[in-house]
Formats: structure tokens, sequence, C-alpha cells
């Protein structure tokens, strides 16, 4: 099974401080060694940043921004869709350009007045514990690349088009932006790295692949979903289940593929009352007895 750790490539910085960002050989960027030059150096843009200064500016190139106005195409008639309502909503109050990649601190500046919300640059993985805390402050860790433009159906890593497209317009609801505020205040009452792990599946099956019926239609409000015109097309198909905690906290999950089980709520309320309410009390020992349950389940 894939960790967490392995969402994201590697990123090392060498003696004489060059940044190396390692793409796995099934990467679609892998053998382009343009591309591999291009990551290193957003890489290395986000690892001198500091809190309290900007956030860089990329000047993206032009295959890059073509990725971003294909992908914006090409979602804006299946979020008018398949998307929940709260979403649709923030897609026109954020009003994020379609035809260029956003900088993080325009998308803070567009989510500052409708949520509150914050974006910092990470150049990789960002830890369970620093990702959590900082959701729990309304601050979003989010990488600035793009995903290779020979794929830009999909992509195995989170990338620019999945930290603003999905998750930026779900910060600005009412409902699932302070969801994210609610998994990062529960992460911080976790001691127990086993617990945060259960939680960060809960969250990867609500807040990145969760889907709920509105309006008597299947819809998804789930960032990964929302940010990938591959998997959204999909998602109707797959395997659905009722939410279900202990499940959803121990699951195995691969990123690198379509996700095959989705956890179904049947309303937004239902979504607040489980998830929400999960995060509002969740501590080590009710993980701890959830996963036992779900050990002799
Ligand atoms: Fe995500």
């Amino acid at each position: 099974m894939f960790e967490e750790a392995q969402l994201y490539s590697p990123v090392t910085t060498g003696a004489g401080g060059e940044v190396t960002v390692h793409l796995h050989d099934g990467h679609p960027g892998a053998h382009d060694p343009g591309y591999r030059r291009r990551r290193n150096t957003i890489a290395a843009a986000a690892l001198a940043w500091r809190p309290g200064d900007p956030a860089p500016v990329i000047d993206y190139e032009a295959a890059e921004q073509e990725v971003w106005r294909t992908v914006c195409r090409e979602l804006a008639p299946l979020h008018e869709r398949l998307a929940v309502r709260e979403f649709r909503a923030a897609l026109e109050r954020l009003a994020l350009p379609t035809d260029r990649v956003p900088g993080l601190d325009e998308v803070s500046a567009r989510l500052a007045t409708a949520a509150g919300w914050r974006y910092v640059p990470a150049a990789g993985l960002v830890d369970l514990r620093t990702f959590y805390a900082a959701l729990g402050d309304r601050v979003f860790h989010s990488t600035q690349y793009v995903r290779h433009p020979a794929m830009p159906l999909y992509t195995p890593e989170p990338d620019i088009v999945h930290e603003v497209i999905g998750h930026g317009h779900l910060l600005a609801t009412p409902t699932f932006g302070e969801l994210h505020r609610r998994a990062g205040a529960a992460a911080a009452r976790l001691r127990d790295e086993a617990s945060l792990r259960f939680l960060s599946r809960v969250f990867w099956f609500s807040l990145e692949f969760g889907v709920l019926v509105e309006d008597g239609e299947l819809r998804a409000y789930g960032a990964g979903i929302l940010s990938s015109y591959g998997e959204i097309e999909q998602f109707r198909a797959m395997e659905l289940r009722p939410l279900n905690l202990r499940e959803m906290g121990t699951v195995d999950y691969d990123i690198t593929k379509y996700q095959p089980v989705l956890y179904r709520a049947e309303s937004v309320a239902e979504i607040e009352r489980v998830v929400g309410g999960f995060f509002d009390t969740c501590t080590d020992e009710t993980i701890e007895e959830l996963r036992r349950e779900h050990a002799v389940a």
C-alpha cells in the first residue's frame, strides 16, 4: 500500500545546496529532463521561502499555462453537472483565473475575503502533523508545480491544479472549508501517530474523495475528484459504500490509481454529523476503539 509519504516525490538538498525532486520511474515526467529541471527550480523556491515572506512568484511557462487552461476548460461543464452546490457557488465567488495559473498570494487574497484562508508554499511532502496543525489555523500548504503536460487528465501527486481548483474552492465554502479546519483542530488533540493516520484516512475518503446525494443526484465534494477530469467522469461508476468511520479510517488506498471505492453520504447534513462530529470529538482513545472494532469486525 502507499503511505502518505509516497504521495509526493521526495525532495532533497545536496551539499552544494542544489535541490532535487526525485520522480519515480513511472512518473509521466521521469524521463523528461526539462520537466525535472523545472520541478527542481519550483521546489527550491518553496524551500527558500520563510514565514512572513510573500509566496514565491513562479513565472509559469507556456506548457504549464496550457495545462491549467485545458483542465479549467474540461472541468467547467463537469463541475456544473457533478459538483455539490456550495462548490459551484465558490467557483463564482472566488472567480480565479482560468487562462493562467494563479500565484499563491493571489489565491490567499481571494480566500481572505471569502473565508479567511491563506496559502503557503510546499516543496513536496509536508508531514501530517504540520499539515493538519496549519489547517487548524486556516493555513493551507500548497505545492506550486504543474503536472506533466503529457497527462493533464491525472497526476500521481497533488499539484497546484489539485491544491487550488480542488481545495481552494472547497475552502471558500461554509461547510467544507470549515470541515478542513475541524480536521486540523482534531489533529491537535491526537498524540499517537496511528490516530493521526486514521484521521488522515477519514479526511481522504471525505474531503479528498467524498460524494454525497444532493437534489436527488450523486455529486462530488472531494478535492481529489473535483480537480481531476478523469476521476470526476468515473465516480458514479465506482463502488459506493455508506459512510463508515471504522472502514474509512482503516482502508488502504493507492493514490496512483482512480479510487475504486468511495463513501457516499445521503446529504450535506450527514457529512456534518458523521465526519464533522468525528473531527470535533475524536481522541486517541476513541480512535483506538474504532480501530479495535474494525479489527474484530
Ligand atoms: Fe488534497
